[in-house]
């Protein structure tokens, strides 16, 4: 049977220690996010966004608590075959693209694949596919600094729907763009997910934006307001 949540977040506590400070980023997180649910996460600059998105997507362990992802416990094994599984079935658009300057965008895009050994045909179809539909097909062999801020993003987003995951994260997708792009971006994003019947987690400054998902949540002061 399914898990009733795609994925759950219970009591996470994280810090930072700068010098002999502790921060304490993330104080008390509790979250349910359902099958097919698109959330927007806002919240104040410095106020943890990033810090949960990794954590929810099994990048950075918590300091407590833990993370349930279709059933199963994050970094509870540790092991190779948790990160295989979470690599393949979770999608990451990180702050600010994070594409390698010296990879084409269809190099890039094929990049998550190699880790599972998919045959290299059958990768590169994906890859001209991912790219094909986030509205690319004619710029595969251009390198990032070709590419405008709109279409660098366009390539972060077929990177991380390269091994078809059933969970995406976007880490403030529209930051770095003008509100026209922006707005064509997260269409793009809400479309994506809609089709395959994604989840999808977005971290966005924009009320306006924020709107279009089927649930905001915010955090302040290391918790979800209620
Ligand atoms: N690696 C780190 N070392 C120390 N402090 C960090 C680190 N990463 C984040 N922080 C601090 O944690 C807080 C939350 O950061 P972040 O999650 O990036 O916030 P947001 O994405 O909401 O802007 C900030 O005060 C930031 O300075
Ligand atoms: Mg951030």
């Amino acid at each position: 049977m399914d898990a009733p949540f795609h994925l759950s977040a219970s009591r996470i506590r994280r810090s930072y220690r700068i010098g002999r400070r502790t921060v304490e980023v993330l104080r008390d997180i509790n979250l349910d996010i359902a099958h097919g649910e698109t959330v927007f996460l806002v919240g104040a600059s410095g106020a943890g966004k990033t810090t949960l998105l990794y954590t929810l997507a099994g990048l950075e362990k918590p300091e407590a608590g833990s993370v349930t992802f279709e059933g199963e416990v994050l970094y509870s094994q540790g092991d190779k075959a948790e990160c295989l599984r979470r690599n393949r079935r979770i999608g990451f658009v990180f702050q600010g693209y994070f594409l390698l300057p010296e990879l084409t965008a269809f190099e890039n895009v094929l990049l998550p694949s190699h880790i599972h050994r998919i045959p290299d045909a059958t990768a590169r179809a994906r890859a001209e596919n991912a790219l094909e539909r986030v509205g690319l097909a004619d710029r595969m062999q251009h390198l990032p600094a070709e590419l405008s801020g709109g279409e660098q993003q366009r390539v972060a987003i077929a990177r991380a729907l390269i091994n078809e995951p059933s969970l995406l994260f976007a880490d403030e997708p529209t930051g770095n763009l003008d509100s026209r792009t922006g707005a064509t971006i997260i269409e793009l994003l809400l479309t994506l997910v809609r089709e395959q019947r994604r989840t999808m987690v977005v971290v966005t400054h924009d009320p306006n934006l924020a709107q279009r998902g089927d649930r905001r949540l915010e955090i302040r002061d290391g918790q979800i307001v209620p």
